[in-house]
């Protein structure tokens, strides 16, 4: 039996979601089926295509009560709308259906855990979440929630941990066939840790351990975790609430952690060992990975920020959209990521230009322009011992507006800069990252859709991604140095 608050967002989105035009939409990202979106949540592989969920409000272009919207593909880039899945229609989740994943159990169904939240009036007339993790069953399209709902609540935490913050389960079936889940949460200290649990048939869960924590390192609250193997090391993705920033890594208030370790098998605890940001750009926010049936590991965060969402044309009638699915590698303790194979089927007209001279000057190469497009430029001094001053790429440009990136290879930083994207708002447009490895070559990839753009670089070693909401019909590519730099350039359209 579905409830009338599902019954009402489905019939919303059906009768509103037809007024928008698939031109008004990114191409090959996920946006909302109509209103606003959030995290990804439930990235599976079910019945022979991929579904994604994702925190959804149907109703306004604003985060307000939580849905779960649901999406299945099967390249990951075209993306078909299915009827919301999740409404907040329990008393225990009143509040909203928070975060959370997904997996397929041995009889065909599938399960959704996510985070019920319901709130409590405290004495000084202020409110409290209370944050219980639930359970609903489905087939693909229709799910009921499980009758003994919450699954696991406050009577199931460490003492110390918070009732409040304790969210987002990250499902997994390991190898010893139990089912477990990461759940982030807010221990004593007031920052942030990752709880791990446990359950035979993932309905009844036991507290495991304290799978890592904190300790007031990296920001304070850490949501949204993922835990999983990867080139024989063990990995937790997380996204921490309001970080500070460490030289150029953690810009972002609201950021994404990636602790490479190994996992202890005794004590369940992650032995650190190496930290990064995930992206380095400007909207990027709470990844959630799905194992694909060949074995990658594919990732895709919800591509906003918390401190950015907020400035957006309110003509539009939908609000936020995904990352580009991204494939995992771990390699000499970094996490790289590469834009989905299936990309690769987009490509089309190649436009190629190899050693191409550039000295003092802004150029632009025939054909090389487009809004949807897949270009890959390496960079490299004319001449070593004399390296140039600055190199910068500008795209989605026309006489009024630009993005632009551009690297300083005596500092070895790159820097997105979307000021003049068309924005008519101060919020903000400019991130810089410090890239590792040669600066002798800068090797970029730099994929645009029509209101996007990732930058992955050095094959993928660092990502940066940023919305841009400028003109379609800024389609120009432009290149610039200050010294001698010599480049290739090979460009696609994404078709
Ligand atoms: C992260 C987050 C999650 C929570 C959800 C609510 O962006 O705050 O922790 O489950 O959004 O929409």
């Amino acid at each position: 039996m579905t409830s009338q608050t599902l019954r009402d967002a489905r019939h919303y989105e059906e009768t509103s979601a037809k007024k928008i035009k698939s031109e008004e939409r990114p191409a090959f990202h996920l946006s909302p089926y109509v209103g606003w979106m959030n995290d990804p949540n439930g990235f599976s592989w079910y019945k022979g295509q991929y579904h994604l969920f994702y925190q959804y409000h149907p109703y306004k272009t604003h985060w307000d009560s939580m849905h779960w919207g649901h999406a299945v593909s099967k390249n990951l880039l075209h993306w078909e709308y299915l009827p919301t899945a999740l409404a907040p229609d329990q008393e225990y989740d009143s509040f909203g259906c928070f975060s959370g994943s997904a997996i397929e159990l041995p009889d065909g169904k599938q399960l959704l855990m996510y985070t019920a939240v319901d709130q409590v009036k405290k004495y000084d007339g202020s409110t409290q979440d209370i944050q219980t993790q639930a359970i609903a069953i489905g087939d693909g399209i229709d799910y009921v929630k499980y009758e003994k709902n919450p699954v696991l609540s406050a009577k199931d935490l460490p003492e110390g941990c918070s009732k409040a913050d304790f969210r987002d389960p990250k499902i997994w079936k390991g190898k010893d066939g139990l089912y477990y889940c990461v759940i982030g949460n807010r221990p004593a200290d007031g920052s942030g840790q990752i709880l791990l649990y446990s359950s035979e048939n993932g309905f009844d869960w036991k507290f495991v351990s304290i799978l890592a924590k904190n300790e007031n390192r990296y920001g304070k609250m850490w949501e949204c975790p993922d835990f999983f193997e990867l080139d024989g090391k063990h990995v937790l993705l997380t996204s921490p609430q309001d970080m500070l920033p460490e030289g150029l890594e953690y810009h972002n208030g609201n950021g994404t952690l990636c602790i490479i370790g190994e996992l202890d098998e005794d004590t369940h605890t992650l032995k650190e060992q190496y930290h990064q940001a995930i992206d380095y750009g400007i909207d990027f926010y709470a990844p959630q990975t799905v194992l694909a049936p060949d074995g990658r590991r594919i990732m895709i965060g919800w591509m906003q920020n918390w401190d950015t969402c907020n400035h957006r044309s309110e003509n539009s009638k939908w609000f936020a959209q995904m990352s580009l699915p991204r494939e995992l590698s771990v390699k000499n303790g970094r996490l790289y990521q590469k834009p989905v194979k299936e990309l690769d089927d987009m490509r089309e007209n190649k436009v190629e230009y190899q050693n191409v001279a550039l000295e003092d000057d802004t150029i632009s190469l025939e054909k090389l322009e487009g809004r949807k497009i897949d270009m890959e430029l390496v960079i490299r001094p004319q001449d070593e011992k004399n390296r140039y001053k600055k190199f910068a790429v500008r795209f989605a440009q026309n006489e009024q507006f630009y993005t632009a990136l551009s690297f300083r290879p005596h500092e070895s930083i790159l820097k997105i800069d979307r000021k003049f994207s068309g924005s008519r708002r101060a919020y903000i447009h400019q991130r810089r990252c410090l890239v590792n490895g040669n600066s002798d070559e800068l090797k970029l990839r730099i994929i645009l859709d029509k209101f996007s753009v990732e930058v992955f670089i050095n094959d993928g070693e660092q990502v940066m991604s940023a919305t841009i909401f400028t003109d379609q019909d800024a389609t120009g590519v432009s290149f610039f140095a200050d010294g001698k730099v010599n480049m290739d350039v090979v460009k696609y359209d994404l078709i």
